[in-house]
């Protein structure tokens, strides 16, 4: 039974998951270091520094720690130029709706980005009175694909991990999900997700009664 739903931010709520890849990709391009979509798929739901290393991998040069942390700098100034304009009208169909939803069947909520430009966004999105818990990702120790973001947000709701379900779009964000022995809903391509519990197009995809059900 499912008594709480935690949410993943980028690429589920709205469309952030491709500005994090275009402020990489621009970046990228900067140093001189090949990268595409497919590659970012291993850096979404990761957080700045470890996807800094693996955009790093195949960089001509290596980077000494300073070096990277102003790469991380740069990278996330492209990253809040995007979102400097976001809006309610930036959230994908359905994401307002599906929290509504779970408030309304008497489930609690919590986000669970890895972003710390998360509670900026959900206050810009209109949807930060609709979490119960929002976890700070400055606090987190261990990033997905380590649950601890997600067993951390269990704690602070009060919900037994095994009656958490989560929505994530990230291959990483599943692994941490499954390691907390959560129900794991992929958003997105069944065939990148392919080891979650059940996969979605889109978060408007939901079937609320039959997540509920479980
Ligand atoms: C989310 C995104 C990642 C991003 C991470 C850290 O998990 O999916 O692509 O790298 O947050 O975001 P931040 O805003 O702190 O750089
Ligand atoms: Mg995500």
């Amino acid at each position: 039974r499912i008594e709480a739903v935690l949410f993943d931010l980028d690429g589920v709520l709205t469309d952030t998951a491709h500005a994090h890849y275009l402020a990489w990709k621009t970046l990228a391009d900067e140093i001189g270091a090949p990268f595409d979509e497919k590659a970012n798929e291993a850096l979404k739901g990761v957080d700045r520094m470890g996807s800094l290393d693996l955009m790093l991998k195949k960089a001509p040069r290596a980077y000494d720690a300073a070096e990277r942390q102003a790469l991380a700098d740069r990278k996330n100034g492209y990253y809040q130029k995007l979102i400097e304009g976001y809006g309610p009208q930036d959230l994908f169909p359905g994401a307002r709706e599906a929290l509504e939803a779970c408030k309304a069947a008497g489930l609690k909520t919590a986000l669970v980005s890895a972003s710390r430009n998360a509670a900026t966004l959900v206050q810009r999105l209109g949807i930060a009175e609709l979490f119960d818990h929002v976890v700070d990702a400055g606090t987190i120790r261990r990033g997905k694909p380590d649950p601890e973001t997600y067993l951390s947000a269990a704690a602070a709701l009060g919900i037994d991990p095994v009656h958490c379900a989560g929505i994530e779009d990230a291959q990483a964000g599943i692994a941490g999900l499954l390691a907390a022995r959560m129900y794991a809903v992929g958003v997105g391509d069944p065939a990148v997700l392919s080891s979650a519990d059940a996969v979605v197009g889109g978060i408007d995809g939901l079937r609320w009664p039959r997540i509920l059900s479980l």
